[in-house]
């Protein structure tokens, strides 16, 4: 702390008294400036009260007049540290690089929090002083200020405790450490000093490594996740004392190590199989098709017919995720904190079912500081609509231009959020409000138009499938040989994808189903007799563009499934009938 100016037997009443209202300390160097004052100057073995009583029975002029002694508080202070630590800060799915700069100063014993910070963060002041103390260090007696920098990011949760406990050790000169600059360190502290999991390592381990740092600090329950991320060191930190000692070097600890490829190689598989299925050979074929080209569906049946049970084992039959879709995928997870204790990576595909009642907040994805909803978590997997008319019609709306995009874009007071939403739509209904065919229903007419009202038109065209689930028949039910296994029909699936893969080489297109416009002419030539197939069922069923677009998609998913490169007349018939259902039905 530097004097304002020079001082005087004029002006040292007055910044004393200034002084105290900053309740800072008087230091040597300031005693030096004023060679009349130097007797203040504490011996270290002279207490406080003893320096006091010295003033007064020797009072200093101007000074003990307006200032008695008692109320100057005095003390040596050394040159102040600061540090540095390295932290990460998760937006949106990805994280951004968070540097907290510890300041130890002179003044009331207190903490202070700056940089946008947020509740959790703020609170931190109390978790950190806590777990400090039942650590066996001690807290700083002045004023210790903490910056989180970039301060225009807001911050938030309690994943900042642990690097903010670090840096008061470091600032206050508790630990000392050369490796401050090398690691990146996440972690809530609880208040006996051990280290809690947190939200969101998998992005803060990628942003990490993108910043070329050798590793990161995080709690050992979250130590899995982020050793997924190759070419960082990832230290599991079970307290605070471990991880003070680890970084002064007292104490070494082996970075965590996983193989991803036997994390997917141990797969556990789906516990439904498709051969616990009946009869219901068509609706099967319309999965697989679904599956090979990544296409929605919509089953439309009777109650008790099997729609939940098939569209349950469609995840089964879907090809595995590749390393680049399960770190997308498992990153979701990560931020939401639904990955299990340990879970180093989501290597299933998502299979998510939402109840009817859900927000439209919980389906896209919302909330102050806007988090993924299900159709993010379903990204790169399945998002089963089981009963779809009972969805609030506003929520099945919003859901249309994510379906289309493959991302969904959030905006709120607090900033904009883009979140990924490659999902696999499969939806369920019945055909009527009593859930009989139209021809058999009681229902009136007018009642059945209301009830298939509830789901738009341009939602249903973005469905590709349409596809009865009749009533199983006894024979069916009753036969003893069971159909094909989810594995069969999966590995028909995977060939087909791998064609698509091949034909989509180095464009950012996964599937048949994310075709555009460009690809669709490119990979889609039809035959003159093929086109004038088209021409009338887009008359009879009078089928808008994208109708058109997606019968071409569904036709070029048949061609894969057999290995073929030329769509031809029977594929785009097959991929037709999947279009005629909701002609009759909605009509
Ligand atoms: N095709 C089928 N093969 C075997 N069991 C079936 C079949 N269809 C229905 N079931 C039986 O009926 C139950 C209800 O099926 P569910 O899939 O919930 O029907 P829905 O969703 O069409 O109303 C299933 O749990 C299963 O025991
Ligand atoms: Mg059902």
């Amino acid at each position: 702390m530097a004097c304002p100016r020079p001082l005087t037997p004029v002006n040292l009443q007055k910044y004393l008294h200034w002084r105290s209202h900053l309740s800072y300390f008087v230091s040597n160097q300031e005693l030096d400036l004023w060679p009349n004052i130097s007797s203040l100057r504490p011996r270290p073995s002279r207490t406080y009260q003893q320096a006091a009583l010295d003033q007064r029975r020797n009072p200093l002029p101007g000074v003990g007049a307006t200032r008695p002694l008692e109320q100057t508080k005095m003390c040596v202070y050394a040159p102040q540290m600061l540090a540095q630590i390295r932290s990460a800060c998760v937006q949106g799915i990805d994280a951004s690089p968070i540097e907290i700069e510890v300041d130890s100063g002179c003044g009331q014993q207190q903490m202070v929090i700056v940089g946008l910070p947020d509740t959790a963060v703020k609170e931190s002041r109390d978790r950190v002083g806590t777990a400090l103390l039942n650590s066996s260090f001690r807290f700083p007696l002045g004023r210790t200020t903490v910056n989180l920098a970039p301060a225009d990011i807001r911050k938030q949760g309690p994943s900042f405790d642990l690097p903010i406990a670090i840096g008061v050790l470091v600032s206050s000169e508790q630990i000392k450490s050369s490796l401050l600059k090398d690691y990146v360190i996440v972690g809530e502290l609880a208040l006996t000093g051990a280290v809690r999991p947190i939200k969101g390592t998998l992005p803060v381990a990628l942003r990490a490594r993108d910043e070329g740092r050798r590793g990161v600090i995080v709690p050992h329950e979250n130590a899995a996740e982020a050793a997924v991320v190759e070419g960082l060191d990832v230290i599991p930190i079970a307290n605070l004392r471990e991880a003070a000692e680890f970084l002064e070097g007292i104490f070494s600890i082996n970075p965590v190590r996983v193989d991803t490829t036997a994390l997917f190689e141990k797969a556990p598989l789906d516990d439904f199989d498709m051969s616990d299925v009946k009869g219901q050979e068509s609706v099967k074929r319309a999965l697989e098709i679904a599956a090979a080209g990544g296409h929605n569906v919509l089953l439309i049946g009777p109650p008790g017919t099997g729609k939940s049970m098939l569209a349950k084992r469609l995840a089964g039959i879907l090809p595995p995720l590749t390393l680049d879709e399960a770190l997308e995928t498992t990153k979701i997870h990560s931020i939401i904190g639904l990955l299990t204790q340990g879970q180093a990576l989501v290597t299933l595909r998502p299979f998510r079912s939402p109840h009817h009642t859900i927000s439209d907040a919980g389906l896209l994805g919302g909330g102050t500081h806007p988090t993924p909803g299900e159709i993010s978590l379903a990204h790169h997997g399945v998002l089963f609509l089981d009963e779809l008319p009972e969805f609030k019609r506003s929520v099945l709306e919003t859901m249309r231009q994510p379906l289309e995009d493959g991302k969904v874009t959030i905006s709120r007071a607090a900033g904009s959020m883009t979140f990924p939403s490659q999902f696999m739509l499969v939806a369920a209904m019945n055909p009527t409000p009593d859930g009989k065919m139209p021809q058999e229903s009681r229902s009136t007419p007018r009642e059945i138009q209301a009830y298939l009202g509830r789901v738009s038109g341009p939602l249903l065209d973005r469905i590709d499938l349409h596809v009865e689930v009749p009533a199983v028949t006894f024979s069916d039910l009753s036969r003893a040989k069971p159909g094909e296994s989810s594995r069969e029909i999966r590995q028909r699936v995977i060939e087909a994808r791998q064609r698509q893969h091949r034909r989509f080489d180095r464009r950012r297109i996964s599937c048949n189903a994310r075709m555009g416009t460009r690809e669709l002419r490119e990979f889609v030539a039809l035959e003159e007799s093929t086109q004038t197939l088209l021409k009338h069922a887009m008359s009879d069923l009078e089928l808008s563009a994208r109708a058109y677009d997606r019968i071409l998609k569904v036709a070029r998913t048949i061609a894969d499934l057999v290995g073929c490169e030329r769509v031809s007349h029977e594929h785009v018939f097959e991929a037709i009938q999947y279009r005629s259902l909701d002609r009759q039905l909605w009509g």
